[in-house]
């Protein structure tokens, strides 16, 4: 039988975030915390999540892939879904994105890919699928992916990791996310989960980083693009971790972007701190890319002054941020804040860890970046290959 076991990284957000809404860069980085998405074919004939059936309307990132890459329409056989991991749910560390991430690369094993050249896994050979490169698909609508190129001519069956492509499980988990999200979902949880290590994301391509691709998105607030690049890393030896501390208190993202929208109406010159986010982000990459970890604490430390000064902090984000600081090069909240996790950035990972447990948070402790999407099962056969 198929055992088809795909694995995608949270995230956090190291700069940038609020600032991103107003096209300001914003850094992420994937973290060694992972969900690992398992899938079998069905032995009762309904779709199963963990053993239970699966319930559609109250899971729609996954209803919303399997709409997109398993139409039963077309015959696709329901399947058993196990999902398993340690990344904390609704704390603003990507478990929704990582999910989709998964599943999307878990299902296009599940099936392969037709293509149009015999063992060609570029974008352009393909005759089914979606991606940044590929126009005739819209992963944004209720489109199934059949055919972006209608079969005209022989095709041929791509199988096994060939089939998979970074961009595609980006794509897709960005489209799920941002209908569940009524339309509102910046693609950088969908990009760093699917890429892994660190991801810039900003309004302009910055000529000093490496340019993914593009992203388009119809908001209720109208069109919306993003540049999507990745950092290389200089110094990977260098001994430092990120420790992450759950305040435990919920803090919904659209109520607290909602916030800083209503203070930049009521003081128009609040601007003038999210453009210093902007410039401080920049600081960031340019010392994450060089490999000086000081600054990047120091920066981290630096934007975090400036998220206090337009309300997205709280008292329980500044206690676990005073109780890391001794011990790091730099702390600040991490997502929308309000409640939810801040990130310290130490040489001492049990040390900090410790004093952000002592002051009441709840910590993970992980390396700076982690490999994106991962096929973790080499014995691979295709469940549905529509043919
Ligand atoms: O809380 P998260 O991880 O979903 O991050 C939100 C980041 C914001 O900049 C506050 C919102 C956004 O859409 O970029």
């Amino acid at each position: 039988m198929s055992q088809i076991s795909v694995s995608a990284p949270g995230k956090c957000i190291l700069f940038g975030e609020h600032a991103v809404v107003y096209g300001q860069p914003a850094v992420a980085v994937a973290l060694d915390q992972r969900i690992t998405v398992r899938l079998q074919p069905s032995q009762t004939g309904t779709w199963l999540l963990d053993g239970n059936r699966l319930n559609m309307s109250r899971n729609p990132h996954i209803s919303g892939l399997i709409q997109k890459l398993w139409p039963a329409n077309m015959g696709a056989p329901p399947l058993s879904i196990h999902i398993q991991g340690n990344i904390p749910r609704s704390s603003g560390l990507g478990s929704s994105a990582a999910l989709s991430v998964a599943l999307a690369g878990a299902l296009r094993l599940a099936r392969g890919r037709w293509v149009t050249k015999q063992n060609s896994s570029e974008p352009n050979d393909w005759a089914e699928g979606f991606g940044s490169q590929i126009d005739s698909t819209n992963a944004y609508d209720s489109s199934t992916g059949f055919w972006s190129q209608k079969p005209t001519s022989q095709l041929f069956h791509l199988t096994g990791k060939h089939a998979v492509n970074d961009d595609e499980n980006a794509i897709l988990a960005h489209s799920v996310e941002a209908a569940a999200q009524n339309g509102r979902a910046s693609p950088i949880d969908s990009s760093t989960c699917s890429h892994g290590e660190i991801v810039v994301i900003s309004d302009n391509i910055e000529p000093e980083l490496t340019h993914f691709y593009q992203r388009n998105l119809t908001t209720p607030e109208g069109d919306v693009t993003w540049q999507i690049h990745g950092i290389e890393v200089d110094n990977q030896s260098d001994d430092v971790y990120l420790v992450i501390g759950n305040t435990g208190i919920n803090a919904p993202t659209g109520k607290q972007v909602a916030k800083v929208a209503k203070l930049l109406q009521r003081q128009p010159e609040k601007i003038e701190v999210i453009n210093t986010i902007g410039k401080i982000a920049r600081r960031g990459i340019n010392a994450l890319m060089s490999g000086d970890y000081d600054t990047v604490g120091r920066t981290m430390s630096e934007n975090q002054l400036m998220l206090k000064s337009i309300g997205v902090s709280s008292p329980e984000l500044e206690e676990l941020i005073k109780a890391a600081m001794p011990s790091s090069l730099g702390a600040k909240l991490t997502g929308a804040g309000g409640g939810g996790c801040m990130v310290a950035l130490t040489r001492n990972p049990v040390l900090t860890s410790d004093a952000i447990e002592l002051a009441g948070g709840r910590t993970l402790i992980s390396k700076l970046g982690c490999r994106g999407l991962t096929i973790e099962t080499s014995d691979i056969d295709t469940i549905w290959t529509k043919s």
